[in-house]
């Protein structure tokens, strides 16, 4: 094969369509955007020849995105609110729609006075690579986050990217089960669990389903087990004005607001909020005892 950008960009977009990636002309400028250390727009204007070395190496990332392994995890790193943040198969690639939770989060420290926020507790459930909990520390430089996991492997990873935006004195990581060791009160509680049923994950994509933890994903056999045991502990656990912030799935939001209505005084003001595929996304529960 002739090892110039048009000629290996028509290959590996025929190989990626048949089979089965959607989205072939951007993927497969990403993955020559990465072997070749560029942006994804140079792509777009390379005449010159490609070296072998780099033609090969695009092949290979090619072949394994053919087989069904993300992106992400090929090129090691996804974007999130703007920030790179390094993945691997020991945790979740966090999703566009996780940013709506930073951005909720975010509305409400920034309507906190800087005092406030400085003694505020803040604690990231289920952490993954620390997306959200260091999305957080970097917009607002005041603040000090706990965040846990039951994985330790996810937890390597996201000291790691902590360290890499230099937030890491702004956090600190527990493996644990939910809020379940650690006591409150605290100010804020936010999380994206796992929230997929059971039984649901096998006809998930095989990008998900072969590659991505099963623990990020599986959320018992109803998909809301997980979600509303973290409900539960919350509410044990929030200031008398805290503030939960949780990602729900597709369908959730009966179980989770008939939950919610059941163990929050009335005062507490419940909303949910949608994402841009007009899917109820994010529950917001403030406090008010
Ligand atoms: C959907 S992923 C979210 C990861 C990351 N926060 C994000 O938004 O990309 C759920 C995370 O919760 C963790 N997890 C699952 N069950 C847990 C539990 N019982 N206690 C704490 N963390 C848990 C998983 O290991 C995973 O990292």
């Amino acid at each position: 094969m002739e090892n110039n950008a048009k000629v290996l960009l028509k290959w590996a977009r025929d190989l990626l369509k048949s089979n089965g990636v959607e989205d072939v002309t951007f993927e497969s400028r990403v993955l020559l955007a990465h072997s070749m250390g560029i942006s994804v727009e140079v792509t777009f204007l390379i005449d010159d020849p490609i070296t072998q070395e780099i033609a090969n190496d695009y092949q290979s990332m090619v072949y394994r995105r053919a087989k069904g392994e993300p992106t992400a995890y090929i090129i090691g790193y996804k974007e999130f609110f703007g920030e790179i943040f390094k993945v691997d198969p020991r945790v979740l690639i966090p999703r566009p729609e996780t940013e709506l939770l930073v951005e909720k989060t975010a509305k409400y420290l920034n309507d906190q006075s800087i005092e406030k926020q400085e003694v505020m507790k803040i604690v990231d459930v289920g952490t993954g690579s620390g997306c959200i909990a260091i999305s957080l520390a970097k917009l607002f430089p005041s603040i000090k986050l706990m965040a846990t996991d039951i994985s330790a492997e996810s937890l390597e990873l996201a000291k790691s990217n902590a360290q890499n935006h230099s937030v890491i004195d702004q956090l600190e990581f527990y493996e644990n089960d939910l809020l379940t060791n650690l006591e409150g009160p605290f100010d804020i509680v936010v999380s994206n669990p796992p929230y997929i049923d059971s039984n649901s994950i096998k006809a998930v994509q095989r990008e998900i389903r072969n590659h991505e933890p099963i623990i990020a994903l599986d959320g018992g056999l109803s998909g809301t087990e997980t979600l509303s045991r973290l409900i539960i502990q919350a509410k044990e656990r929030l200031s008398d004005d805290g503030l939960l912030v949780i990602e729900i799935g597709f369908g959730q939001k009966e179980d989770v607001l008939f939950l919610c209505k059941k163990i929050f005084s009335s005062n507490s003001e419940v909303k949910l909020e949608i994402d841009l595929a007009g899917i109820p996304r994010v529950l917001l529960v403030k406090n008010n005892e």
